[in-house]
């Protein structure tokens, strides 16, 4: 098969490259009571806050410095998470362009009351962008995936990056064509 991991890996002026372990981090938290919604069960904004720390502290990792988040995008939550479980927000780097770096995100959840291995209870995908002490884009390591697991999660962020570009082309030019026509929002 083509090895499809390496373009962005030639960025100029880039910084040296980092494995994907050098930044994975695993974030651990107990759910309480004001963690809930009016359901019971814990608010997915907790779980979001969550998601947005973990993927922060490894984009801060990988970039050596400040990254702010850029998106979120494909937040999905498989399971309800309750009181007392402990959840585990696992995260790393899937892809890197110029300074812009994806970060996947599993969170699993420890139920309180049960002896099972741990449950996948959502997953998110988030883009930072690194920035430098004005807050303007500063170049990122590329990043080098491992394993094949690494792999195919960056191959699978680039369809995601493709995506949310075409996406984001295509409303801009159609607004622009709506605004170029008369019609006001
Ligand atoms: C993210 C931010 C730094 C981008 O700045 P910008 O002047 O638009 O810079 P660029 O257009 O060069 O974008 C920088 C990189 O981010 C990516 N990016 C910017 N907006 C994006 C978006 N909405 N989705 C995905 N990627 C995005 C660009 O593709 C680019 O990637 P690359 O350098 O790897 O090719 C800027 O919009 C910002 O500061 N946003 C606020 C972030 C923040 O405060 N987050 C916390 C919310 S409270």
């Amino acid at each position: 098969m083509t090895d499809q991991v390496t373009p962005e890996a030639s960025v100029p002026g880039a910084p040296e490259a980092k494995p994907t372990s050098a930044s994975r981090t695993t974030l651990s938290h107990i759910m309480t009571g004001s963690d809930t919604n009016l359901l019971g069960t814990v608010h997915g904004g907790v779980i979001m806050k969550l998601v947005d720390d973990a993927a922060g502290a490894v984009a801060g990792r990988h970039s050596g410095g400040p990254a702010v988040t850029a998106s979120m995008d494909e937040m999905v939550f498989l399971e309800p998470v309750r009181v007392g479980d402990l959840v585990h927000v696992k995260a790393q780097v899937n892809w890197t362009g110029r300074s812009s770096m994806e970060v996947g995100v599993r969170v699993m959840a420890e139920r309180w009351n049960e002896s099972t291995p741990a449950t996948q209870v959502g997953s998110a995908y988030l883009v930072f962008a690194a920035v430098d002490a004005d807050g303007k884009p500063r170049p990122v390591p590329p990043v080098v995936p491992e394993t094949e697991r690494d792999k195919r999660r960056y191959q699978e962020a680039q369809i995601r990056r493709t995506h949310r570009l075409a996406r984001r082309r295509a409303i801009k030019e159609l607004r622009e064509k709506r605004a170029a026509e008369g019609f006001e929002d």
